[in-house]
């Protein structure tokens, strides 16, 4: 009995040492475990989303529509990045980052397209909230798989 007792101890103290050491791995960015191939084309990736939300953050102070309708469309397409990947780079993508990772980037481009339908049906009010949710989304991936970069993100 009190052997088992020693012996929970001891393995609750691993479980805790082994989270500890786990959620202390912030940086860095999980993606410098990605072959230089796919880590180009997330970084090339991710400057068309920067500049995408530049570009969109403007229009919606000038009330111009049409641009955020087609910068978003660009955004979502940007996705179309995946196109170049082959099922092995995929394969690939979620063993180095996680199937999540995978599911995150698809569920933000969805965002991107449903700003993109706002702008074109003159939604204003929509466009701004789910412009918010956009940028949020930026942030929270960022936390999770590039922590270092979150000071630097461009969040207008
Ligand atoms: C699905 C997760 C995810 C989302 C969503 C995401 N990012 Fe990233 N981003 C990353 C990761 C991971 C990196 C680090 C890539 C690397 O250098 O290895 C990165 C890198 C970057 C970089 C640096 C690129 C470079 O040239 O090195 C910029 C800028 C950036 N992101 C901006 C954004 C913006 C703006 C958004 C939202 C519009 C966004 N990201 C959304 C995961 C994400």
């Amino acid at each position: 009995m009190k052997a088992g007792v020693i012996i929970l101890i001891v393995l609750a103290a691993l479980i805790g040492v082994g989270i500890y050491t786990v959620t202390n791995q912030q940086e860095p960015a999980a993606s410098e475990r990605l072959p230089d191939n796919l880590r180009s084309l997330l970084q090339e990736e991710m400057r068309l989303l920067n500049a995408g939300v530049q570009s969109i953050d403007a229009a919606l102070k000038a009330g111009d529509e049409a641009t955020v309708a087609s910068v978003a469309r660009q955004m979502h397409d940007s996705f179309i990045l995946r196109q170049k990947l082959t099922p092995d780079d995929i394969r690939r993508l979620k063993f180095v980052l996680g199937a999540d990772f995978v599911l995150t980037d698809k569920a933000f481009h969805g965002t991107a397209l449903e700003l993109s339908q706002a702008a074109q049906a003159g939604e204003a009010e929509r466009q701004t909230q789910i412009f918010q949710s956009l940028k949020a989304a930026c942030v929270s991936c960022h936390e999770r798989y590039a922590p270092a970069s979150v000071a630097e993100l461009v969040t207008p």
